[in-house]
């Protein structure tokens, strides 16, 4: 009796054990995080007679709090109260689960396939099967590059050629104000997802404006995924194997935090009072709030609010009206002059 009372328990230990185990990994907690796309539906199946347009919506992942904000902005928009199923799948940063996804609103014939393309190539092969199957494709927030620009509807997201151009703008103006325009100025630069739009686009922004001054040096771009944690790492990098440094540019809002809590250890002042020059892009909440305190001198802002202008083309679209191919956000540039203004209005 004892005994088989210890078989039982220690059965039940090691199902609990698995329980808890699968649990935090299907949580997105665990080492397989990065491995499968996750699909969601938040709300129920469309019932019969229920004429809802049927969105499949591959997000690229949640490495931000900006793309966090994208994802929310686009849930609101497209609800059920709207006339919409909104089948959300996050693919975790990998392109490949991005394209399994895509497949599968094939298979399910959805009546729309939004996707941001977490790179910008690698695209023409799934696009032409939904082509071919007659799904209208609306690409978000990312470019992708194709053969054939009819594989996609529309795009909706941000100039970001212009975002690092702004970038550039602000500092050609900064270094004037302060008397340092002759300066040979040291710059390092933390680049985002390698190979995408975000990515490619700022930094040809911003040497477009760069290549203007041949006192500007760019010692070093380095990519570090949009991540706190990478920023932080990649920031140590510069520190231990640049002196000197005058400007960190960062390309989104959250490799700025990691950057800044690398500098801060190694007791290195940044901002408008500051040693090091930083220049942020995303203008998210928290990082507004830097800008504020004079922690980062400027914040180039990119708009994650899109949802609104996706739930406008698609009804467009559904009344058989024309639509814009690419739709661009409108987007403001934030430093301690004006950022106050727009610090209690911000959701994200
Ligand atoms: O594509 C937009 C960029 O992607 C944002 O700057 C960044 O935060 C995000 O991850």
């Amino acid at each position: 009796m004892r005994h088989s009372y210890k078989k039982y328990a220690g059965l039940a230990c090691r199902m609990l054990f698995w329980m808890l185990f699968l649990s935090f990994v299907t949580a997105g907690c665990g080492p397989f995080q990065d491995v499968a796309p996750d699909v969601h539906s938040e709300k129920k199946m469309p019932d019969e007679g229920e004429n809802l347009i049927v969105v499949g919506f591959s997000q690229l992942g949640s490495e931000s709090l900006w793309r966090t904000a994208n994802s929310e902005s686009i849930q609101e928009a497209l609800t059920r109260e709207n006339g919409f199923f909104l089948e959300f799948s996050n693919a975790r940063q990998k392109q490949e689960n991005q394209i399994k996804a895509i497949r599968g609103f094939i298979s399910q014939r959805v009546d729309y396939i939004m996707f941001s393309p977490v790179t910008e190539s690698g695209w023409d092969t799934v696009l032409r099967e939904a082509k071919d199957a007659g799904i209208p494709v609306i690409l978000v927030d990312r470019k992708a590059s194709l053969e054939d620009d009819s594989l996609y509807t529309a795009w909706v997201g941000s100039d970001m050629i212009s975002e690092g151009e702004k970038a550039g703008i602000w500092l050609e103006d900064y270094l004037k104000e302060e008397g340092r325009e002759e300066e040979e100025i040291n710059i390092v630069v933390l680049q985002g997802t390698v190979g995408s739009s975000a990515q490619l686009e700022r930094t040809k922004g911003f040497q477009n404006i760069a290549k203007e001054h041949a006192n500007w040096h760019i010692l070093k771009q380095e990519p570090a995924d949009f991540t706190t944690a990478k920023g932080k790492e990649v920031m140590e990098m510069f520190l231990r194997n640049y002196t000197g440094i005058d400007v960190v540019i960062s390309q989104n809002d959250d490799m700025t935090f990691g950057a800044l809590q690398a500098m801060e250890e190694k007791g290195i002042t940044t901002g408008v009072d500051g040693e090091i020059i930083l220049i942020s892009f995303d203008a998210v909440r928290e990082a507004l709030e830097l800008v504020s305190q004079g922690v980062i001198n400027v914040d180039i802002e990119c708009n994650p609010e899109q949802g609104d202008y996706i739930l406008e083309i698609i009804r467009k679209l559904e009344n058989g009206e024309p639509v814009d191919k690419e739709n661009i956000v409108e987007e403001k540039v934030f430093t301690q002059k004006n950022v106050d203004e727009y610090l209690d209005t911000r959701t994200y």
